[in-house]
């Protein structure tokens, strides 16, 4: 049993296999949270909660004479608004009466099998008993307003996820202008903030940071997860490291405007508040009426932060990526965007295709610039027809070529968009988000389309339906390539305009859902301009996300890296492209760019055909190496070997397979040594009683000697030189 409730006391543990969740309804009904960390057994810990007498902190109406009792000073499971809790609260609202308070007391709590889902939403799921559910009701007894918490208590996987329902139980609506998903009180600290900032081109940089009494917020604006900020946050413990101390993960299901607050309060307790951002939101509960809040994802470890990323990998894999693609090779792919953006016919791809398929790659993909009247990004999104004129052929001839030569046929669509000079844009200029009386701002010469409406949503849906279904697909790149402006819908009323992008991500969503639901064979890979939309939510749909625009294998270290302490390298699509690079004209070799991009799926993105001979034979070990590399990304564990943002000089990796029978080092040099130092990296994680073959060297060494003496590499000069080193446990000396 993962989850104790014992009504007596009110106190309820969660338990999973390493870590306990503690909370407790008092008396008054208010949910206490008491702890949040390594396993406690059965303990009771309601004699570490802290009371005093603090100044300015009200006492709760029924409350009077206790001053040492607070909603301002208590550690709480999901706050109220206007009753005396002045840290950063979890509801903001308006009651029929404008009255904006909500005192949030305990109803009730069951804990049920399996695993709660969310309407409308992406959650975790649990195919089999690996779940179980607590409910945990409270209600604001005056406007009749329900917030059912939801835990979803993964034993085995040391998750705890976690969720809101809000309910109008009353008789008048209710206006939501704030509703988080899931506040964690943390009692004690001191605590650090990772968080993942970045920009188009360099997504996902780690930063750490100290909490301090100041809110500090993550968040986005932009009706996408965004390339700024990623719905990921990490408190870690002082002088956490990856290989020891405590750290604790909050990382939300959710692609749309999101924000993570954190608060380090008057009692130094530190309080973390995450769910959709309240910027220009604003939700109406007419009586009856529901609103989820979505799920964020809760992982504790004392092991450091690389136990942490761990945990997530394993989890998002096993009960986030739901495509029967998550635990399969995917294939390696040929993307002609960067061989030729939209300049292109059929007999240039058929070309690319050719000379891809004969060193060894599966599947070619094409990119943007075959639909419509699309000669450049200002026009056609929308016009979803196949350009014969352009291709010089029909669909079906482009598509039966490519699966005649051998390889899979993968298609980019922009779903969510449309340009104004295109024919649905004339039959539909309402269709896009526009504010009547305003000329909107674009972004790529294109708007996006309001995806809060169902008609339109139903009309993308047959359309990709029929796409899907009349042509041999094997592969969808979705991408959205702005952000959102002129946030408001032709169909909702004035004061419901603040549920337009909450109501977007709801079409969006289920959009996703009923095509993937409809073509389980297809894989999805999402895509916002490369890692704009690079979260748990989409990961629900696509089983992988291409992680940046930025293809420069140097830079890519760098965003993979801060990647990879949330999201699994499977994850991760990652190309080899052109050197020079487009992005950078940083020219590196095509080792270390392959190097690089085998730390993700797989696949090129270049004009195979410009490669000199010897550099097409390396092609071919290239894909033969990740053929042989690829469970270990899909299955086994990734260690950040260094720091790719503070070392300058060499970035070390480890891929090691779950038996621990099989590790990959990777390691890159960035800035090479005159009268060099030694590259010298310690390894993690392999069985230190057995013995290793390093591929280097080809010597043998323990497990024990290569996790701590480590391995010394030969002096690697030049530009940006990388090796590879397998590690393959042997029975002999
Ligand atoms: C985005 C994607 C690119 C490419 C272009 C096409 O920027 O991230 O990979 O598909 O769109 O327009």
């Amino acid at each position: 049993m993962s989850i104790r409730i014992d009504h007596e006391t009110g106190l309820i543990t969660l338990h999973t296999l390493h870590t306990s969740y503690q909370m407790w309804a008092d008396g008054q009904g208010v949910v206490h949270h008491l702890y949040y960390g390594p396993a406690i057994g059965g303990s009771d810990l309601r004699g570490l909660e802290f009371y005093s007498d603090c100044g300015f902190s009200p006492q709760p109406a029924g409350m009077d004479r206790q001053r040492d009792y607070s909603l301002d000073t208590l550690c709480q499971e999901y706050t109220g608004s206007g009753v005396g809790d002045y840290r950063i609260g979890c509801l903001r609202l308006a009651g029929p009466d404008g009255s904006r308070a909500a005192d949030l007391r305990f109803v009730s709590a069951e804990a049920v099998p399996g695993k709660y889902t969310l309407p409308g939403l992406p959650a975790a799921c649990a195919e089999d008993d690996t779940c179980e559910t607590l409910r945990l009701k409270l209600r604001d007894a005056v406007h009749g307003l329900t917030v059912t918490l939801l835990y979803g208590v993964f034993a085995r996987a040391d998750v705890i996820t976690r969720a809101a329902l809000l309910e109008n139980e009353g008789n008048g609506p209710i206006r939501l202008d704030k509703a988080a998903s899931a506040c964690l009180d943390l009692p004690f600290g001191p605590w650090e903030l990772i968080h993942f900032h970045g920009r188009h081109c360099m997504e996902r940089q780690p930063e750490r940071v100290p909490l301090s009494h100041n809110i500090q917020t993550l968040r986005s604006a932009r009706g996408a997860s965004s390339h700024q900020h990623n719905p990921f946050a990490i408190l870690a413990a002082p002088h956490t490291t990856e290989e020891a101390g405590e750290c604790l993960g909050a990382m939300l299901v959710w692609s749309g405007n999101f924000k993570i607050e954190c608060e380090v309060s008057q009692m130094q307790s530190t309080r973390l508040v995450a769910g959709v951002s309240d910027d220009d939101f604003s939700w109406t509960l007419e009586p009856g009426g529901q609103f989820a809040a979505p799920e964020v994802l809760f992982c504790y470890s004392d092991q450091g932060l690389s136990e942490l990323s761990a945990r997530y990998h394993r989890f998002l894999q096993r009960h986030i990526i739901r495509s029967p693609w998550r635990d399969k090779p995917r294939p390696v792919l040929i993307n002609n965007w960067e061989a030729t953006y939209m300049d292109f016919d059929a007999q240039r791809i058929w070309d690319i295709a050719r000379q891809a398929r004969d060193l060894g790659v599966e599947m070619l993909v094409l990119d943007d610039g075959w639909f419509g009247e699309r000669s450049d990004d200002s026009s056609g999104l929308g016009d979803w027809q196949f350009n014969e004129k352009k291709l010089g052929c029909t669909f079906d001839q482009l598509i039966g070529r490519v699966r005649e030569m051998g390889l899979l046929f993968g298609l980019w669509i922009e779903p969510e968009m449309v340009c104004t000079n295109t024919a649905l844009y004339a039959a539909h200029p309402d269709w896009a988000l526009t504010i009547p009386g305003r000329a909107p701002a674009t972004g790529r010469s294109q708007l996006v389309l309001d995806l809060g409406r169902p008609e339109v949503v139903d009309y993308l849906y047959s359309l990709f339906h029929r796409l899907l279904a009349e042509h041999d697909i094997a592969y969808i790149k979705w991408d959205m390539n702005r952000n959102l402006t002129d946030v408001y819908s032709r169909v909702l009323p004035p004061e419901r305009q603040g549920e337009a992008a909450y109501r977007y991500m709801l079409g969006l969503y289920s959009l996703l859902d009923r095509l993937t639901r409809d073509f389980p064979q297809v894989l999805f890979e999402g895509c916002a301009g490369g890692g704009g939309r690079f979260d748990a939510g989409m990961l629900c749909y696509c089983p992988q996300i291409w992680c940046s625009d930025d293809t420069d294998a140097i830079h890519r270290i760098k965003i993979q890296y801060g990647t990879s302490f949330g999201y699994p390298p499977c994850t991760m699509g990652s190309h080899v492209s052109a050197s020079p690079n487009h992005q950078t004209g940083r020219s590196t070799p095509l080792s270390t760019r392959a190097v690089v991009a085998m730390a993700g799926t797989f696949g090129y993105e270049l004009d195979l055909q410009k490669l000199t001979d010897a550099e097409k034979e390396m092609v071919k070990v290239q894909i033969a190496q990740y053929k042989q590399l690829q469970p270990l990304l899909l299955e086994g564990r990734c260690e950040r070997l260094t720091d790719a943002v503070t070392d300058t000089c060499f970035t070390a990796w480890q891929f090691t397979a779950p038996d621990r029978s099989r590790a990959a080092v990777s390691v890159v040099v960035i800035d090479p040594q005159a009268n060099p130092w030694p590259i010298h990296v310690r390894l993690r994680g392999l069985d230190p009683q057995a013995l290793y073959h390093e591929s280097l060297t080809e010597r043998v060494y323990t497990g024990a000697a290569l996790c701590h003496a480590g391995l010394t590499l030969p002096i690697l000069q030049g530009d940006f030189p990388a090796v590879q080193i397998m590690i393959e446990r042997t029975e002999s000396l």
